[in-house]
């Protein structure tokens, strides 16, 4: 059974891995045996991170911003340069902001866009020769995108673009898995509440408590989601967007 849920020796890719959402899941993967590869804007703090992970496991920086097409094909190169092929590319680097109706205007739209929509989208496309040379006979390489429960409803704050960016995510992920597979699939989680830069804690707990499970996300509800998805118990879905919120998006 443990090796229908390993990913042990497996190549990993976690954008935003430096902190947040995405250092739950590049710890997780660390512990779960994957050699793994982050990538925020500041190389500094990027390769600060990657050491204090090391702890875990084989854990590399590649700083790029992933608003810019021609960073997803620099980092993209870069990570050809050091590995033969990619087996788990986790979009997770993604931004919010939120503004009153009558302020909204171009900056906050394009900078949200770019990041959680273009951004993924270039990357997946700059590694799609990697990812399929990381897949094997009954275990398909993997692309889990980010996304969130403010892709299916409606928040209290004003974020347009960001609740608009996330559902685009979801549809995203639908239509690069028919394009991607057979050999990679592609999948979306729908995070609910989880403690980070971006959340505003009292907001966060305000939402766990209308929520079945009455919490907040934790540290091994991201990596374990992500590991099963990863591991070749998770080979046999693409498409998929997947809430993981604690029941929050379908009961509430
Ligand atoms: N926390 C939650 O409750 C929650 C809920 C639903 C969905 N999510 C999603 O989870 C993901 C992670 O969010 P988080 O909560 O962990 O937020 P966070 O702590 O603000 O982390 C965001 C990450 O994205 C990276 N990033 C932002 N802009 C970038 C750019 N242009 N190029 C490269 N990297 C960039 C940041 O790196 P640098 O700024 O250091 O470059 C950072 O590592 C996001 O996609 C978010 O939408 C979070």
């Amino acid at each position: 059974m443990s090796a229908l849920f390993s990913v042990a020796g497996k190549c990993a890719l976690v954008t935003g891995g430096n902190r947040g959402v995405g250092l739950m899941i590049a710890r997780g993967l660390l512990q779960a045996g994957a050699r793994v590869y982050i990538s925020a804007r500041d190389p500094e703090v990027c390769a600060r991170s990657a050491a204090e992970l090391s702890l875990w496991g084989d854990c590399r920086a590649i700083a790029a911003d992933l608003s810019q097409t021609a960073e997803c094909a620099r980092l993209a190169q870069e990570l050809g340069r050091q590995e033969d092929c990619l087996h788990i590319l986790v979009n997770n680097a993604g931004q919010t902001l939120g503004a009153p109706l009558a302020d909204f205007g171009d900056e906050q739209w394009d900078s949200v866009f770019d990041v959680n929509v273009k951004g993924v989208f270039q990357l997946t496309r700059h590694l799609h020769r990697l990812l399929e040379k990381g897949a094997a006979e009954g275990d398909p390489a993997r692309v889990i995108n980010i996304g969130s429960v403010d892709g299916f409803h409606v928040p209290a704050m004003e974020n347009y673009s960001y609740t608009a960016s996330k559902a685009a995510l979801h549809h995203l992920t639908r239509h690069l898995a028919k394009r991607l597979g057979p050999n990679v699939t592609v999948n979306a989680l729908a995070l609910g509440p989880f403690i980070s830069a971006m959340t505003d804690a009292s907001i966060g707990a305000d939402m766990a408590a209308r929520a079945p499970l009455r919490r907040i996300g934790n540290d091994d509800d991201a990596a374990g989601a992500v590991i099963f998805l990863s591991a070749r118990a998770g080979a046999f879905l693409t498409g998929a967007v997947i809430p993981v919120d604690g029941g929050l998006i379908t009961t509430v």
